[in-house]
Order: structure tokens, then sequence, then C-alpha cells
């Protein structure tokens, strides 16, 4: 394993520079996202750039950024900066993870195994998403040095909940992420606009084909009196796509239909619209995981979630994803740690784009953050390479912000190292 020092990428990049050799991956996000969606099909850029409605919660995240100023300090006497933190329990390197993203194989088609192999070079922990490319047992296998994560979305079925839960616990993941804003899909028009959805096309559901509860819930579904509706090429293309995208033999998959079965059973039960916090304490009580609740955006929930039993939070809009105008998660962060315990765990995710945006979500109260989007387009470009790069990147530029604000630990980011303009 190469060693992976973002304190020396900016040295790095401008050696490289004067032999003529330039970085291949873009360094900022524009560029970085505008080259990605050259590379990528319509369909899969749409999904994975495209949030709710007229897309003004994914401006709201962005501005909210730009919306402080940082206040650097002189003569700070540092030229090393410790970048670590505790968080549950485990000693991580650097205030960062990878948030969970779905169908990864839209960027890449060994997606999340790919991931996981990043996640190990960078010690970086990765969130395994419920909507993964690859079940969660093949990419714990890529990872061997750190903590990871399994995300997961409240299915209609509590067994299959259970089934995944405890998959999670004997794989190896260290804390258990439930994804509380997407209880029902966001209306999202550049996916409606192309007509797309991955999982139809049986992308984005191999912990659901995985699953022996789920496997056995799709065999209730009855396909004698489906519609057929007539012949076309796309409809054949489709039920091509499907069946390739499926586990297990091609040919064995067109004769046993599962893969129809498996994705009307997917659509009948991937969430549950009616979720309480009565179903919250409930999944508390079926773990030994800690529980973490991603999708946190009012005090009033933080603290429900706090009865409830949640170990930490997510703040979160699921980058703009769910509900159009959305509050950003930023401006949600400070009224939020002022409810909670100063020690309880208060993660954020959903616009971080640079290493300044990182300082600024820390200087608010937030002790880690999820990092979304960027990885994703930086995957879709080089692989693992990508986004191993893109993570030392960030990184480096949180190490100079630190450095130029005199911060020589994690813990010493407080609030009026920022400003609102
Ligand atoms: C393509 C895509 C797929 C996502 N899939 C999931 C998922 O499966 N589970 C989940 O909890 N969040 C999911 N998210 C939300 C991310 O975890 C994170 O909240 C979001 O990406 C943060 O916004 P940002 O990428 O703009 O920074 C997804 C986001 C994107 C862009």
């Amino acid at each position: 394993m190469s060693a992976f020092l973002p304190s020396d990428r900016q040295r790095d990049i401008y050696i490289r520079g004067s032999r003529g050799i330039k970085p291949e991956l873009p360094v900022d996000f524009r560029t970085l996202e505008e080259k990605a969606k050259k590379k990528l099909s319509r369909d899969a850029f749409g999904y994975i750039a495209c949030g709710a409605g007229q897309e003004d919660g994914i401006r709201n995240n962005l501005k909210a950024f730009s919306s402080y100023s940082l206040i650097p300090s002189m003569a700070s006497g540092l030229s090393s900066v410790d970048t670590g933190i505790e968080l549950l329990g485990k000693s991580l390197p650097f205030p960062v993870l990878f948030a969970p993203i779905g169908v990864l194989s839209l960027a890449h088609p060994r997606g999340d195994l790919e991931l996981a192999s990043a996640s190990d070079e960078t010690r970086v922990p990765m969130i395994f998403s419920n909507q993964a490319s690859y079940p969660m047992e093949e990419t714990a296998k890529e990872i061997h040095s750190g903590p990871y994560w399994f995300q997961l979305y409240f299915s209609k079925s509590k067994d299959l909940v259970d089934s995944l839960v405890h998959r999670a616990e004997s794989c190896g993941c260290s804390a258990l992420v439930l994804t509380l804003d997407t209880t029902t899909l966001g209306w999202r028009v550049q996916d409606l606009n192309h007509g797309y959805l991955p999982f139809i096309r049986g992308l984005g559901i191999a912990q659901y084909t995985s699953d022996p509860v789920f496997k056995d819930l799709m065999a209730d579904i009855d396909l004698s009196n489906q519609d057929s509706g007539g012949f076309s090429i796309k409809k054949l293309m489709l039920a091509h796509d499907l069946m390739k995208n499926y586990p297990g033999a091609y040919w064995n998959n067109w004769r046993t239909k599962d893969p129809i079965r498996a994705v009307r059973k997917f659509i009948e039960i991937y969430s549950r619209p009616e979720l309480s916090w009565e179903d919250v304490c409930w999944l508390k009580s079926r773990t030994r995981l800690p529980l973490i609740l991603k999708g946190i955006l009012r005090p009033d929930d933080a603290l429900r979630g706090l009865d409830a039993g949640a170990d930490a939070i997510v703040v979160s809009n699921h980058g703009g994803r769910q509900v159009d105008r959305v509050i950003s998660s930023l401006d949600a962060l400070p009224v939020i740690r002022k409810q909670l315990p100063t020690d309880f765990p208060l993660l954020l995710d959903s616009g971080i784009r640079t290493g300044s945006d990182i300082f600024t979500a820390l200087a608010l109260g937030a002790n880690a953050v999820l990092v979304g989007r960027p990885y994703v387009y930086a995957m879709a470009l080089k692989g693992k390479a990508g986004v191993v790069e893109w993570m030392g990147n960030l990184l480096a530029e949180l190490e100079i912000t630190m450095k130029l604000t005199g911060c020589c630990k994690i813990s010493e980011i407080h609030p009026g190292l920022v400003i609102r303009k």
C-alpha cells in the first residue's frame, strides 16, 4: 500500500508541473463535474448530479458555504497540523468519511469495490450504501485498514431490515447509519425528464438480490398475469439490461424471470413511508452497532433522535435531492449543535467541495463531514486512483487552511474563526 500523505500534494503537483505533467484530474469541483459530464451517459450524469425540483436545494448548500468568511491568524508557528479525530470510539486520521452513494456502477463498473479500495488506501471510512451495486460482504473484503459503516433504508419488511443489519454486523461494519429523509423518492426533475430510474433496470439493488430474506420475499411475486403490452425494441433492451445486471447466468435469468421479480419486490418494499420514531427505537434494539441518524435538519428531530437512542447524527439534506428549496445543512448545523450535549457526535454533508468547506463545517460544530458527489465524479474519470487523488487534494487544502488559521489540531477549530458575510 502506498503512503497516503495529503500534506505532500501541493509540492508534488508543482514539481510534476515543472516537468510538464499537469494533473489529469481537475483540482477544482466545477471543472471536475464538467469533465465527468462529458464522460458519463446523459442518464447516469443526470442521476448523480440532479436535485429535487428546481434544484434550489443544491444551490442553497453551495451558497451557505460561500456565505461564510474565514479569519486567518498570523505567525502562529505551525509547520504541521494533526487532522486526527476520535469518532464513536475509533481514531480516524481525518475528519472525513465517504458518504453512502447508491448505484456507483453508473460511475465505474467496479463501483463500490473501487471506492472500498480507495477507502483502504486513504483510511477515509466508507459508508456502504443500501443501494449499492455490490453486496456489502464483497465490498468489505477490499478494506483491511480501517472502519467502515453500513447505511440502511428502512424497508416495509422488518424481516429484511433485520437481515441487512445482521449481515452488516457479520461483515465487520462498525456502525449503522439509518437514512431518514428518503421515505419516498424526491421529485427529481432531470431523472423524470429522462424517464430514468436505475433500480428499474436492476442497478443498485445488490444488497437486496444477495439477501436470503429478500429472495424468499420475491418468490411470492406472481408474474402469470403480466401485461405483455406488445413487443418493442426498447422493451427488449430494458429486459436485456435487467437480465444482464442480475446475478447468475444470463440465460437462466431469462428462464426464471427472477430479475423481474426482484425489481417488482424492490419497488414494493424498499421504503417505509409510515416510518416513525417507534421504528427507530425498534431498530436501536435490534443491533449492537452504534446507530447514526442521517438526514436531520431540525433541532426537535435531533432531540427525538437522541431520545430514540441515536449515538450520532448526520445533518444532511441528501445533497438537495429530496426537497426543493430545502434549508442547507450548513444553516441547520449550528442550531442543532446548540440543542445537543457538547460531546454528542454531529456529522454534516451536502455541499462539501473544498478543504475550507470542511473547516467551516467543523467551526460551526460538526465533528466530521461526509463527502459525496465529488468522489463519484473522480471515480468516473479515473477509478480508484481518481478518488484517492481527489481526497488527497481535499485534505491537503484542509491542512493548509488549518495552518493559515493557526489551528494545530481539529479541536482548535471553533466558531470564532468564521464569520457570516
Ligand atoms: C447519486 C447519489 C446517490 C445517493 N445515494 C444515497 C444512498 O444510497 N443512501 C444515502 O443515505 N444517501 C445517498 N445519497 C446522499 C449522500 O449520502 C449525501 O447525503 C449527498 O451526496 C451529499 O450531497 P453532496 O454530494 O452534494 O455533497 C446519494 C447522493 C447522490 C448524489
